[in-house]
């Protein structure tokens, strides 16, 4: 039996999204063009975007449409940066658990373009420290261009309290941008009444195609374009539109994510790992994602853990980023306290609609024999 447990990476597309994607595919004409085919590939758009932005709980004209949510991370967070910097305010502010698609591009403002990147911690649990946070406000409030924090962490699941960051930095006219990508559809997540200035989405973790993302961008509220040509988007991000993505993309996005079920399968493999390696252990705490289970096996080397699933059929992973073949240790998890040691013996389990009982029980089933071998190949 193969089992994917892997559906924070990405997860099958679901059924709707298939079929409205293929019937669009064969559909002729560029959105931008006058003709009748192009107005009729226009209109399947701006159906798209209309009941899409009821499910993210803005305005049809906030939707940006973007290739990625790494793309719509990188057009947020440069764009709002060089907004603030025009009018003197030269810092970015994110939590040191972000996803590289937040992490890299702040790197490259501060390597490029001079900004002062500030990073706020996280508790063990994984949870952003609000006093850190308020403390910065309070002396360098007036200096901040723009602040980034995750609606919920990809590798842990951990939730953070975004309308408190909302809150926070509105006393300073401070924009947010939040990623939202691992939260949309899985937790009540509404742009509007969170106040957010900017929100990233991304088609592929909710049952959608790859290669489609939303940057929600607050009405009136332009930014510096990262792609300049045919002005598509409010001028913020040019390029054809793909209509049979986004199509899929809004298919996706109204079919209900089965929390009910996901969350019950989660709290059986949690349990089922607790009992069978009694030395393991759940990293994060407070409210999190109803799919996703991050588990430390002390005496492991994660990359071996992998190689052990794999070879049983069942696809896991460490949810952090993984350069020329070397498992770097999660920064997430290091921030949250872990020694290179003990983030490196760490492994995400990601469950999604597909997720079955059966699968849960094969995982609980091979874990104490792949534990037993990776821990005798750590000691040779
Ligand atoms: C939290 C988070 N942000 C951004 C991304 C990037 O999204 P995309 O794969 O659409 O570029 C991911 C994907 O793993 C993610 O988990």
């Amino acid at each position: 039996m193969s089992v994917y447990l892997d559906h924070a990476a990405t997860t099958p597309m679901v059924d709707v999204a298939v079929s409205a994607m293929t019937t669009q595919l064969v559909h002729l004409g560029n959105p931008s063009s006058l003709h009748t085919p192009g107005r009729a590939s226009r209109k399947a758009i701006e159906q798209a975007r209309e009941s899409l932005a009821l499910e993210i709980g803005c305005a049809p004209s906030e939707i940006i449409f973007t290739a990625s949510g790494t793309e719509a991370n990188n057009t947020a967070l440069k764009g709002l940066y060089w907004k603030g910097k025009s009018t003197g305010r030269n810092v970015v502010v994110i939590s040191s658990i972000e996803h590289h698609a937040i992490l890299d591009p702040a790197e490259w403002l501060s390597d490029h373009e001079g900004a002062e990147v500030i990073s706020i911690g996280v508790t063990k649990d994984g949870v952003l420290d609000i006093s850190q946070l308020t403390q910065l406000l309070t002396h360098r409030g007036d200096e901040i261009a723009v602040i980034s924090v995750m609606h919920s962490n990809n590798e842990t699941g951990v939730l953070q309290s975004i309308s408190e960051v909302v809150a926070l930095a509105s006393l300073h006219s401070i924009p947010v941008h939040c990623d939202g990508v691992q939260s949309f559809k899985k937790v009540p997540l509404s742009f509007s009444e969170l106040g957010l200035t900017a929100l990233s989405l991304s088609a592929h973790k909710i049952g959608g195609p790859l290669g489609v993302g939303i940057l929600v961008l607050k009405r009136g509220y332009e930014i510096p374009a990262l792609l300049h040509g045919g002005g598509q988007e409010r001028e913020i991000r040019s390029g054809t539109l793909n209509a049979p993505a986004i199509v899929g993309f809004a298919a996706a996005a109204s079919s209900q994510y089965p929390s009910t079920k996901i969350q019950p399968l989660r709290d059986e493999l949690i349990a089922g790992i607790l009992k069978v390696v009694p030395d393991a252990y759940i990293n994060g705490g407070g409210d999190r994602l109803p799919g996703i289970v991050n588990a430390t096996f002390p005496g492991t080397e994660s990359d071996t853990l992998l190689l052990l699933l794999d070879a049983q059929g069942i696809a896991a992973s460490t949810g952090s980023a993984c350069s020329a073949g070397v498992q770097r240790p999660s920064h997430v998890l290091l921030a949250m306290g872990h020694t290179d040691k003990s983030a490196r013996s760490s492994l995400r389990f990601s469950l999604g609609a597909t997720s079955t009982r059966e699968e849960i029980d094969t995982v609980i089933s091979v874990l104490p024999g792949v534990i037993e071998r990776a821990r005798a190949a750590n000691l040779r």
